[in-house]
């Protein structure tokens, strides 16, 4: 197979996987973040095809869709065997995707890892963000917003996470992304307190 069979045949393998996922992170989420992905390597200096290849791949087995279980790089490993892709790709591949998780805490030290982190990272903020935030908040049971107990909220996600995305950008194009998705983020809170205060 060459390059662009892989990235057809990963691209499908992950359709079948993931449509329908109920949690925000259905197939045009990988879709979206492959994209971003492919939009900020343009003007950074990665290998195009680890990039895409790895942004196909970056949610597949992961602990949060997988009842808390990591199995990320195993199915990465199988997959990626299956179609004959050499070891070394398979290898770059899942350390790069190992390094991407938010919640992992890792740090993103090839090109690749700072792209994709920064592309999974823009899908969680601006307008899509906040659709995300309800739907995996509300696959989790959490309340929307709860003034007497606003821990385990998805209006408190926004700031124990999504407002400090923007600083933790990688790259510059993707700086300049999350710049205006910040805003909106900003802009949906200021009109949120609105209404719950009936000044809107
Ligand atoms: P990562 O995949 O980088 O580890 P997360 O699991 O933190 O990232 O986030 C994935 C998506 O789930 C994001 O859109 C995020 O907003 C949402 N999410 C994560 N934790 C919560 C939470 N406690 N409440 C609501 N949404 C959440
Ligand atoms: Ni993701």
């Amino acid at each position: 197979m060459n390059k662009h069979q892989v990235l057809l045949s990963t691209k499908a393998f992950i359709k079948k996987q993931f449509s329908g996922e109920g949690t925000g992170h259905d197939y045009f989420h990988i879709e979206r973040v492959v994209k971003l992905a492919q939009r900020i390597a343009k003007e950074e200096n990665a290998s195009l095809f680890i990039t895409e290849l790895a942004a196909w791949l970056h949610d597949l087995g992961d602990h949060k869709l997988n009842n808390g279980v990591d199995r990320s790089e195993e199915m990465i490993k199988d997959f990626l065997n299956s179609i004959s892709v050499p070891g070394e790709t398979i290898q770059q591949v899942a350390s790069i995707v190992s390094q991407v998780s938010f919640s992992k805490g890792k740090i993103a030290d090839s090109p690749e890892a700072k792209i994709l982190q920064d592309a999974d990272r823009l899908d969680a903020i601006g307008a899509i963000g906040i659709a995300r935030v309800f739907s995996f908040g509300g696959s989790r049971l959490r309340e929307i917003y709860n003034p007497e107990a606003p821990a385990a909220t998805s209006i408190q996600h926004f700031y124990d996470k999504l407002l400090k995305l923007k600083d933790l950008m990688n790259t510059a194009s993707g700086r300049r992304i999350a710049e205006s998705r910040h805003r909106f983020l900003e802009v949906y809170l200021e009109r949120f307190y609105d209404e719950l205060e009936g000044q809107e």
